[in-house]
């Protein structure tokens, strides 16, 4: 392989950005000239390419989103955008892939691979829900982002005397929520992999009020429903002064933090070595204690990363 395109596929994350720079600047070390890809798998099929000097991923390290762009593209879920992406790669010269992107851009690396194209994938999504590594790049910096907000509530929250919810994203995980719940104390996280009947969750509620508790912080995951109606629901149940806050694409945002940016490194220049040093394809890179491991795409698609029982207990008995 003497070629390589990069590109950011799906939901953008906090820390893309230094993958391609590493992917970028490590693929050069080894030889190889580099293309990044616009918009994903659509500008794939579209054939939007630009050569990527060192000098081109310059400066974007700190940067938060994706200077490369990106796109969800039903086009390439069909046969035909497949063979159209494919046919583009061929001859703009690109003989290996690096998609950096969540569970659906895996899914097209590893069609690509199928089709002849080796394709390796960098786990980056702020859900932290794929299957095979212990982090993705962004879900640090989207839990810090969540912390910051969880912090500030607290205040007003403790003046006013106050029970908050608040709607964090993960359509289908609650990763975001447990971390940002435990490391920010909440009294109940709602999680679509635990369900909570909310008679529980109003007698935790009241247990702490009684205890003398100035404030309560309810975390939901996007996953679990809407924020404000499990705010009107508490409200119903307890006349207690409610106020919902949906934090949304904030937490997509921001420079990454020193262990995504990190992660990205390092995840970004293994992608590179894994097609230009060992010449394979139809694997992603992985992170387990804090080593770098790869693993076959086909293993970990339509899996995805339990939350671990311990924290969700240990979340539960810190809140009393
Ligand atoms: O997968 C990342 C994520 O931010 C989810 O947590 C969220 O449900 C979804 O993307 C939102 O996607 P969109 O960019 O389409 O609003």
């Amino acid at each position: 392989i003497r070629k390589i395109g990069v590109l950011t596929s799906g939901g953008d994350a906090p820390g893309m950005n230094a993958a391609v720079r590493a992917a970028v600047r490590r693929g050069i070390s080894l030889g190889a000239e580099v293309v990044g890809v616009r918009r994903g798998y659509a500008g794939l099929i579209a054939g939007e390419f630009v050569d990527l000097g060192v000098s081109s991923v310059g400066d974007i390290i700190h940067r938060g989103g994706t200077f490369l762009q990106t796109a969800r593209s039903d086009h390439f879920l069909t046969p035909e955008g497949q063979a159209q992406a494919l046919a583009k790669a061929r001859e703009a010269g690109i003989e290996g892939l690096v998609v950096i992107g969540g569970d659906g851009s895996f899914r097209g690396a590893l069609r690509l691979t199928e089709l002849g194209l080796p394709a390796v994938g960098v786990p980056a999504t702020i859900d932290n829900d794929i299957y095979g590594t212990d982090l993705t790049i962004g879900f640090d910096t989207a839990v810090n982002t969540c912390l910051d907000a969880i912090r500030k509530i607290r205040d007003t929250a403790t003046s006013h005397e106050r029970t908050f919810v608040l709607e964090v994203m993960g359509r289908h995980s609650g990763w975001i929520a447990l971390a940002a719940g435990l490391a920010g104390g909440a009294e109940s996280i709602l999680l679509p992999e635990r369900p909570m009947p909310m008679e529980e969750v109003v007698t935790r509620l009241k247990r702490g009020v009684e205890r003398g508790k100035r404030h309560t912080l309810i975390i939901v995951a996007e996953g679990v429903g809407s924020g404000f109606e499990v705010g009107r629901q508490i409200r119903e149940m307890t006349g207690y002064d409610t106020r919902v806050m949906v934090l949304g694409h904030i937490q997509r945002g921001g420079s990454p933090t020193a262990l995504d940016a990190m992660l990205a490194s390092r995840m970004g220049a293994k992608a590179a070595e894994v097609l230009l040093e060992e010449g394979r394809g139809g694997l992603f890179i992985g992170v387990e204690n804090e080593q770098m491991v790869t693993r076959p795409l086909e293993q970990v698609l339509g899996r995805r990363k339990e939350i671990p029982d311990e924290l969700v207990d240990l979340a539960e008995i810190l809140a009393i």
